[in-house]
């Protein structure tokens, strides 16, 4: 989209195509090469994905790993275009913000590139204790550990702490990081109906006996964009006994007056909450992931935790993104509500449009449609309108519900986000 405030035409000024299917075109165009026998290295379990992928290429609407040429923002370029982006998780637009960039610069002239070790060994930098006391200042808790992700965060904590006699009892949209967690863990799995605390109670009562019993949700859920009922999960904990994880990933800068996530959102006092983790790779314009909690939950992980010991330290120029971008948050927290009234512009306006955004009530916005080929086709139009906004499809969202997972940032502007809409308009109509 050269223009993002021009108005939206019957036919798109231009088709652009689609690079990342041209990756492939070679293997597709010659035809499978691979049987998907039972003995074979992609079994009968690969040929779905095959089929499905070599098909997107076959009418150019492949929509995943579209190479982004240059910054991430609310405008990208790809294929040599500017374009919109819909889907990204900078929710507070803090990708290049001057201090930011400033800081993990500086830190990349004096610390260089990597730390040469594992955290317990010699990764350890003196920014990676600055970092971790700026997290748990930010998170309102006595302590905090960081992990170079988030994803690796969930392992460490859930397969530290938890095994084979203890259980979990996760929201079934929780993220499939906390999942994986678990079955490394290999603690028992159950699974309550999404946000239903009288699911969850029947899950507690009437599940196998075991040592310890662990509550997951997610905060903000990363594929429908709804609120998790943290009163309710802290009720029930109190009453059956059970610990409490809930992760921040999508709630980070996102919920509350200040960004500071669910509690905030719902006024409650953080150390209610046994166990936060989360990422630093979204509104936190960075890499890596915390654990946050008590001291000697901390002190636990850095002994106890198999990413921490042997796995290589998250580099100083990240490490300083993450510090910096914290202080821009506390700074300005105005990019917190500017996020939140975009979120629910563009909300009501796909609702206004006749959209399915199902359970949507934060800067998640999913766009519901009824089969897959409508939700890549939908990917594929609106790309040729200049906006990337990326399909998700099952199994990462249930059968009969694939969507494009909107992102909404507080560095789109009305118009970018008007000119979205438009579009969409244009391609329900
Ligand atoms: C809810 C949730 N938890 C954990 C992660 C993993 O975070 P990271 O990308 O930092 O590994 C994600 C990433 O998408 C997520 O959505």
């Amino acid at each position: 989209m050269d223009n993002p405030a021009v108005s939206v035409s019957d036919t798109p000024a231009k088709a652009f195509p689609s690079s990342s299917g041209e990756m492939f075109d070679e293997y597709f165009k010659q035809g499978s090469k691979c049987g998907f026998k039972k003995n074979e290295l992609l079994d009968p379990r690969a040929r779905r994905l095959f089929e499905t992928t070599a098909l997107a290429c076959s009418v150019d609407a492949y929509p995943f790993q579209i190479p982004l040429e240059g910054r991430p923002g609310p405008m990208v370029t790809a294929d040599g275009h500017q374009m919109l982006m819909l889907s990204s998780y900078d929710y507070l637009g803090l990708i290049g913000h001057p201090r930011v960039q400033q800081a993990a610069m500086e830190a990349l002239d004096e610390y260089g590139t990597g730390t040469g070790g594992v955290r317990l060994l010699t990764g350890t930098l003196d920014l990676h204790r600055e970092m971790e006391r700026a997290v748990a200042e930010y998170k309102g808790t006595e302590a905090a550990v960081t992990f170079s992700s988030g994803y690796l965060a969930n392992v460490a904590v859930i397969a530290s702490l938890f095994g084979p006699s203890d259980r979990v009892i996760m929201d079934t949209l929780s993220h499939r990081s906390l999942l994986d967690a678990c079955r490394m863990a290999g603690v028992q799995i159950q699974r309550f109906r999404h946000n239903d605390p009288e699911s969850l109670r029947q899950e507690i009562q009437n599940g196998p006996t075991a040592n310890r019993t662990l509550i997951i949700s997610d905060g903000v859920f990363s594929m429908d964009g709804d609120i998790c009922i943290l009163p309710e999960l802290l009720a029930i904990k109190k009453e059956f006994g059970c610990f409490l994880l809930v992760d921040e990933s999508h709630a980070s800068g996102t919920l509350g007056r200040l960004g500071r996530g669910t509690d905030e959102h719902f006024d409650i006092d953080t150390n209610e909450v046994d166990i936060w983790t989360g990422s630093l790779a979204k509104a936190i314009p960075s890499n890596g992931g915390f654990v946050a909690g008590s001291q000697q939950l901390i002190i636990f992980l850095q002994h106890a935790s198999a990413p921490f010991i042997f796995s290589g330290a998250m580099a100083a120029p990240a490490i300083a993104a993450v510090k910096e971008a914290l202080a821009v948050l506390k700074d300005e927290p105005e990019r917190v509500s500017r996020l939140q009234c975009n979120a629910q512009f563009m909300r009501m306006g796909l609702q206004r449009l006749g959209c399915d955004t199902g359970l949507s009530e934060t800067a998640v916005i999913p766009v519901i449609y009824k089969d897959e080929p409508s939700a890549a086709l939908t990917a594929r139009r609106l790309r040729d309108f200049g906006i990337l906004a990326t399909p998700v499809l099952f199994p990462a969202v249930a059968q009969g519900a694939p969507r494009l997972r909107l992102c909404v940032t507080a560095g789109h502007t009305r118009e970018q986000l008007a000119f979205a809409l438009e579009v969409f308009g244009k391609l329900a109509s």
